[in-house]
């Protein structure tokens, strides 16, 4: 006998009800971004690595989690994208595109982390970047746009972490003070914090290790080392959050995992799930990023959402369950499932969910598919139906009596019975 395969190590196969619960969260997102005037950009799967290295040399993202595509001879030059933004800058680069360029994305990506609930290898965001302006009211309008989002399927218990990286002279200041506080307890730091040290000073702040949690708790911060412009950058992000009655926590320490960051960092945090698991989104400022991809120098800032942890939030709060299905009608014939074919065509094609039973089933059998569908009535066509030329309407749900309507009458007969309330929306 055939071994039975099983999905690869972290990564989930995604049936209905809940793939549809997926598609519904993605299709909402893009018609929220879009209202903001986004339009949505497609990456490729995979680029040169060397643009995901731009994400930063010294996060666990580049070092241990690429998924490298091995070459037919020598080295990998290639891999599979960890996140989105670094291909959003590499597009720009490349096609250069009028700005401010609003676009928003949906996808997967490929981390090869230590799977866990909320952690998989290939996982999925929604997320949105605006290349071109450095106005602080594009950091907030894209914290709002998330913000909204979040809101807009019912969650509550999500809460908006902010912190300014700053950039230029500010945060070389705060990098030496940073290096010099951490050299003076390196007896105290990890080993794993001791060799990022030598890298990048800012990624021990992200150090999840407990035998750093003391030493980083005492770290300077970098608001202390904003220069005048960047605090007067991060005080507008502040006071636009505060019009929009969004609030915040200031977290001073809040670097996040990938490099690419200036001025303004955020996460999004849900109470509902699980700490270690529990940022649903993330972004910020990487004023660099489109330069540093051999673009022109531009400001950008953006933000992802991991769908697949946002759904499990959903799940937890109990808001935003998965859609019904989308057959109103269940045809049922009994005589060679002819009637059966055309009848659903004709359906279909009208507009109405339609669907029916295979394989010359008996009328007991179909009539118990019917029910299984979902859907609200089943149109009948036996023997005497098809001589009369008629069809018979039988309610599936809320009651009511089984009529006899001409076939050429189906259509409107339905319509009736389904009446105005019959979802048009395409998640149903
Ligand atoms: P990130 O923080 O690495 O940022 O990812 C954003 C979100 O993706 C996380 O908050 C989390 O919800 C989800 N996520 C990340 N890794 C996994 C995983 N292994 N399994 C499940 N969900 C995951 C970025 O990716 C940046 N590109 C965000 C950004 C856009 N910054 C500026 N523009």
């Amino acid at each position: 006998m055939a071994d039975t395969f099983q999905a690869p190590r972290g990564t989930r196969d995604i049936l209905a009800p809940e793939s549809e619960r997926w598609h519904r969260l993605v299709a909402l997102f893009g018609e929220t971004a879009r209202r903001a005037g986004y339009r949505a950009v497609i990456p490729p799967m995979f680029e040169d690595l060397a643009v995901f290295q731009r994400v930063g040399e010294s996060t666990e993202v580049v070092r241990k989690e690429m998924f490298l595509l091995a070459e037919r001879e020598g080295e990998a030059r290639q891999a599979l994208r960890p996140e989105q933004t670094a291909s959003v800058c590499r597009i720009f680069a490349q096609h250069r595109p009028a700005t401010p360029w609003k676009v928003f994305y949906a996808g997967s990506n490929f981390r090869y982390e230590r799977p866990q609930k909320g952690r998989y290898r290939q996982f999925d965001q929604v997320g949105a970047e605006v290349l071109g302006t450095d106005d602080p009211d594009v950091d907030v309008e894209c914290i709002a746009l998330a913000w909204r989002f979040y809101q807009r399927i019912g969650l509550t218990r999500v809460r908006l972490l902010l912190n300014s990286l700053g950039d230029g002279e500010g945060r070389a200041a705060y990098l030496e003070s940073l290096r010099r506080y951490f050299d003076g307890h390196l007896d105290r730091l990890s080993a794993q914090s001791r060799e990022t040290l030598a890298t990048n000073p800012l990624r021990v702040l992200d150090s999840k290790r407990p035998e750093d949690a003391e030493i980083v708790a005492g770290a300077p911060t970098m608001v202390e080392h904003l220069s005048a412009e960047d605090g007067a950058h991060f005080a507008r992000v502040r006071a636009g959050l505060d019009a929009l009655g969004i609030s915040y926590e200031l977290a001073p320490r809040l670097v996040r995992g990938l490099d690419y960051y200036t001025r303004t960092t955020f996460e999004f945090a849900s109470d509902a799930l699980d700490a270690a698991q529990n940022a649903v989104g993330g972004g910020g400022r990487y004023d660099g990023l489109v330069a540093d991809l051999g673009g022109p120098s531009v400001a950008g800032v953006g933000f992802a959402l991991g769908v697949d942890r946002i759904l499990l939030a959903c799940d937890a709060e109990g808001v935003f369950g998965p859609p019904e299905g989308a057959v109103e009608v269940f045809v049922i014939s009994t005589v060679d499932g002819t009637d059966a074919l055309e009848l659903c065509d004709a359906l279909r094609s009208a507009g109405i969910g339609a669907d029916r039973a295979f394989d010359g089933r008996s009328m007991k059998s179909q009539m118990k598919a019917a029910d299984r569908s979902g859907a609200r009535v089943a149109v009948i066509v036996g023997e005497d139906e098809r001589r009369a030329g008629q069809v018979s309407l039988r309610p599936l749900r809320g009651g009511g009596e089984q009529s006899t309507v001409p076939r050429a009458d189906v259509l409107a007969a339905l319509r009736s019975l389904l009446g105005g309330d019959r979802a048009d929306d395409p998640g149903r």
